[in-house]
């Protein structure tokens, strides 16, 4: 009988599983009213008198041992079962992952794009170092004039000169190089002015320029295009208005307006209690910049317009400080969205 505690004692100590079947064997073959333990003490009736005392002590403390391994097992299997539906659960929703936005800029940018993509405008890009030739002289600035001084350069380098395209008039004469007319194209881009950091102007912004050249193409024609997309852009009851201005690549040149967006016209501080806010340059492209790009200014026309993308996000969004766009706040960020 000793023998059989001895050994009834290692197999209990040493038995583990995670199996709930295996438990309930376990205790089958143990404690069971049929068990190697109850069936123990049905052969306690044998025990010599004097050793009775003994073996029950030690007969009770097998029973312990194994109601306590028994119990153990139970309660790590019922454990096992929380954590595992905690791990695995499938049906359970997840946590989305919060995904990013666009940025305000390439919001509108992309929405510019898409206006005039719909009547017929394609995309063309630039370089943003540039040389003299394509952000200047070409453009029809002359040498040393002071037209130079409209936009503040960066330059990288003197002599010959290189520096960050100050517009993105340049890509025009790029197109216009390689391109031979009729031609519809936008291009867009960022651009780099020497001037300094304020809630109305950056150093560094983002153009949208658009050029079309074809044989007839009049001043009506850039007067309608650049009225639908005021509207397309600002609502169906935006109006313009073209003020004669000047810019060394187009001749005549005009600034254009659109009727206040935030006050409808009635005046307010955005408008500066006018009614009409500046969008845009314009003009119809001079024949010296056909010239220089070998097109035959007797036979083609064509106009050119160039806007601030930043300019049309603040009126479109009213947001009246420019350096909000690009100190890439997220909480600022994440209040814009859009299908484009
Ligand atoms: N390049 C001009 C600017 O940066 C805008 C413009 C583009 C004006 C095309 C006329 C034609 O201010």
């Amino acid at each position: 009988m000793h023998e059989k505690i001895k050994r009834y004692k290692k197999e209990i100590d040493g038995f583990t599983t995670e199996i709930a079947e295996e438990v309930d064997q376990f205790r089958i073959r143990f404690l069971s009213k049929k068990g190697l333990i109850p069936s123990l003490f049905a052969d306690f009736k044998s025990v010599p008198p004097e050793q009775r005392r003994e073996m029950g002590r030690i007969l009770n403390e097998l029973k312990g041992s194994a109601q306590k391994k028994l119990n153990e097992l139970r309660e790590s299997i019922e454990s096992n079962k929380v954590s595992e539906k905690k791990a695995i659960d499938l049906t359970l929703p997840t946590d989305f992952s919060s995904l990013g936005t666009r940025h305000p800029i390439s919001i509108v940018g992309n929405e510019i794009i898409e206006i005039f993509s719909r009547i017929g405008f394609t995309v063309s890009e630039g370089p943003e170092i540039e040389d003299d030739w394509h952000n200047f002289s070409a453009l029809n600035f002359p040498e040393e004039h002071p037209a130079r001084d409209m936009q503040d350069t960066f330059f990288i380098e003197k002599d010959p000169d290189v520096s960050l395209r100050t517009h993105t008039s340049s890509v025009q004469i790029r197109v216009m190089e390689e391109t031979k007319p009729p031609m519809r194209a936008l291009f867009p881009g960022r651009v780099f002015r020497n001037e300094a950091i304020s809630a109305r102007a950056h150093c560094i912004f983002h153009q949208v320029e658009g050029l079309y050249v074809d044989k007839n193409v009049s001043f009506a024609d850039l007067k309608q295009t650049l009225l639908y997309f005021a509207k397309e852009m600002f609502g169906e009851e935006t109006g313009i208005r073209l003020r004669p201005s000047y810019f060394p690549f187009t001749e005549p040149s005009a600034e254009m307006d659109i009727s206040c967006n935030i006050c409808g016209g009635k005046g307010c501080n955005i408008c500066k209690y006018t009614g009409w806010v500046e969008i845009l340059g314009c003009g119809m492209v001079d024949p010296n910049v056909f010239e220089n790009c070998d097109i035959d200014s007797k036979k083609q026309t064509g106009f050119a317009f160039g806007m601030g993308v930043e300019r049309i996000a603040m009126l479109k969004y009213q947001v009246n400080d420019i350096r909000l766009y690009f100190e890439n706040d997220v909480r600022f960020l994440k209040q814009f969205r859009s299908a484009l």
